[in-house]
C-alpha cells in the first residue's frame, strides 16, 4: 500500500479521484495554487543579501476544513523562496521559534564548507538564534532548504519546513526560456501526507511507515490539495521538487502530453529531454517546460503522480513575451574517471530500524570517510536485492555530483547533469564522480527521511 495513495489501484489516470470536485461545483471555494513568496534581502548592497528566516509553529486547513497544526519558515507551512545570484555572499538569520524542539536549517544541493552546511552538527536551540554566511559558486540550480535534527528531521519536514533556494548565472539570465517568476515560472513542491481520517496532521508511524518511511494519503502542491493553477497559452516551466518523507514521484500530465526536463537536481542538462513521464526519488528536483500552446482557453491539464490527481492546469492567455525550449541550454565539463584519485563503496542494507550504509548506522561522533580537499572520487553505490529490498534515494552533502554509470550502463539522458540525490531501486548500482571543493564535516545518506532518522547516515571529512 505505500506505493499508493488511498485510491483504487487499477484506476486509470482517466478516472483519477477528482478530490476537490466538491469544491470545483461551489466555485467560492476553489483552491488556487499558492505560489511561495520570494523572500526579501535586507541588504541594499548588490553583492550581498541577508535574509531572516524563523521556523515556527502555527496552523494550517488542509481539507474538510479542518485546521491542524503545522510548521513553517515565516509562515504556516513550508518557506519563502530564498533568490541567490551566482557569486553572491548570502547572510542568513535563522530564528528557532519551534518553543520546544532544536532545528537546523540544511542547505540542499549547495556547494558550501561544512560548518555552513546546516546538518546535524549545526543545532539551533529553541528560542536562539544562528547567523550563518555562505557565497554561491555553482550554477543555476533550484535547491531547496529544511531542517536536519540528528534522528527528528522526519517530523519537522512532514510538518511543513522546507522552502527552495533558486540559482541563478549568467547562464539562466541569457536562455530565452520561461523565467518570469510567477506568471510563466513556477516552483512546484510536492509532498504527501496523511490526513483522511480527520484533516489532522500527526507524524506517527506505524509498521509500514517504519519500513518504508512515512507516506500520506493526500497529495499536496505547495501545501494544497488538488489546487488549480492557471498558467498562460504557450510554455511554462515548472521546477519540480519531490518534498515528500519517501514516496516516490511518477509524474505524468493529462493525454500523456510530452515535457521537455531541462533541468536536474544541480543545474541545467545540456540538452532538454523529451518525456512522458519523470520519476523523482524523495528530495530530486527536476525543471521542466509544458508547451500549453496547443490547448484552448480555459482547458484543464492535470498533473498525475501515478493514478492520483496532484493538480490541474488551466489554460489562460497567452503572454506577450516569445519563450523557447532551446536545443543546447549549458554546456557541462564532464569529470572524467582518470581524474578520481580513489574510490569507495557504499552498500544500503538493513530494514526498518536497521537500516544502514556499509553496515553501520549514524553516529556523530564517528567520521565514515575521509576525503581529501579538491580530490576527485568515485563512489559505487549499490541496493542489493533481497528478501525485503526497498528503494532508496542516496544524496551526498557538499557537492554535486555526476553519474557515471546505472548498472552498469550510461545514465539515462536526464541524470546526465548536476545531481547530488540518486534513487536506486532494488538492485540497482551507480557509480557517481564528484570533487570535493569544500572543507568540513558532511553527511551522506538516504532521504527517506524515517530511513535517515533511523540511522542510514554516514558521515565524511573533507581536509
Ligand atoms: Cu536534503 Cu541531508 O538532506
Ligand atoms: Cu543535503
Ligand atoms: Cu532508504
Amino acid at each position: 500500500a505505500f506505493y499508493f495513495y488511498n485510491d483504487d489501484k487499477n484506476k486509470t489516470s482517466q478516472d483519477a479521484p477528482i478530490r476537490g470536485l466538491a469544491k470545483e461545483n461551489n466555485s467560492s471555494t476553489i483552491t488556487t495554487l499558492p505560489i511561495p513568496e520570494i523572500l526579501e534581502d535586507q541588504n541594499p548592497d548588490e553583492k550581498i543579501a541577508e535574509y531572516d528566516l524563523i521556523a515556527q509553529k502555527s496552523t494550517s486547513v488542509f481539507v474538510n476544513d479542518v485546521e491542524t497544526e503545522t510548521y513553517g519558515y515565516n509562515g504556516n507551512y513550508l518557506g519563502p523562496v530564498i533568490k541567490a545570484k551566482k557569486g553572491e555572499e548570502i547572510t542568513v538569520n535563522i530564528k528557532n521559534a519551534l518553543g520546544d524542539e532544536e532545528t537546523t536549517v540544511h542547505w540542499h544541493g549547495l556547494e558550501v564548507p561544512g560548518d555552513v552546511d546546516g546538518g546535524p552538527h549545526q543545532v539551533i536551540q529553541p528560542n536562539e538564534s544562528l547567523q550563518t554566511t555562505f557565497t554561491i559558486n555553482q550554477p543555476a540550480a533550484t535547491l531547496w532548504y529544511h531542517p536536519h535534527p540528528l534522528h527528528k528531521t522526519g517530523k519537522q519536514v512532514y510538518k511543513g519546513l522546507a522552502g527552495l533556494l533558486l540559482i541563478e548565472d549568467e547562464v539562466s539570465d541569457k536562455l530565452p526560456i520561461p523565467k518570469d517568476y510567477g506568471r510563466n515560472d513556477f516552483p512546484l513542491v510536492i509532498q504527501d501526507r496523511q490526513l483522511n481520517q480527520n484533516g489532522k496532521l500527526i507524524y506517527d508511524l506505524d509498521m509500514m511507515d517504519v519500513m518504508h518511511g512515512k507516506h500520506g494519503d493526500t497529495p499536496l502542491v505547495n501545501g494544497a490539495n488538488d489546487a488549480l493553477l492557471e498558467v498562460p497559452k504557450g510554455k511554462v516551466r515548472l521546477r519540480l521538487l519531490n518534498g515528500s518523507n519517501a514516496r516516490t514521484n511518477r509524474l505524468h500530465l493529462k493525454d500523456e502530453l510530452p515535457f521537455w526536463q531541462i533541468g536536474s537536481d544541480g543545474g541545467f542538462l545540456e540538452k532538454p529531454v523529451k518525456l512522458q513521464e519523470l520519476v523523482l526519488g524523495a528530495s530530486e528536483r527536476a525543471e521542466v517546460i509544458v508547451d500549453f500552446s496547443s490547448y484552448k482557453e480555459g482547458e484543464r491539464i492535470e498533473l498525475f503522480d501515478q493514478n492520483v490527481r496532484l493538480m490541474t492546469f488551466v489554460v489562460g492567455e497567452e503572454l506577450d513575451k516569445e519563450t523557447e525550449i532551446p536545443e543546447q541550454l549549458t554546456t557541462i565539463k564532464t569529470i572524467k574517471p582518470e581524474e578520481a584519485t580513489k574510490s569507495r563503496e557504499f552498500v544500503l542494507q538493513g530494514m526498518g530500524h536497521m537500516v544502514n550504509i556499509n553496515g553501520k548506522q549514524m553516529d556523530i561522533h564517528r567520521i565514515d570517510e575521509e576525503v581529501n580537499l579538491d580530490e576527485t572520487e568515485i563512489w559505487e553505490v549499490s541496493n542489493p536485492n533481497g528478501r525485503m529490498a526497498m528503494e532508496h534515494p542516496f544524496h551526498v552533502h557538499g557537492v554535486q555530483f555526476q553519474i557515471l554509470e546505472r548498472n552498469g550502463e550510461e545514465p539515462p539522458e536526464n541524470e546526465r547533469g548536476w545531481k547530488d540525490t540518486v534513487l536506486l531501486m532494488p538492485g540497482e548500482n551507480v557509480k557517481l564522480i564528484a570533487t570535493f571543493k569544500h572543507k568540513g564535516t558532511f553527511m551522506y545518506h538516504c532521504h527517506i527521511l524515517e530511513h535517515e532518522d533511523a540511522g542510514m547516515m554516514g558521515q565524511f571529512q573533507v581536509d
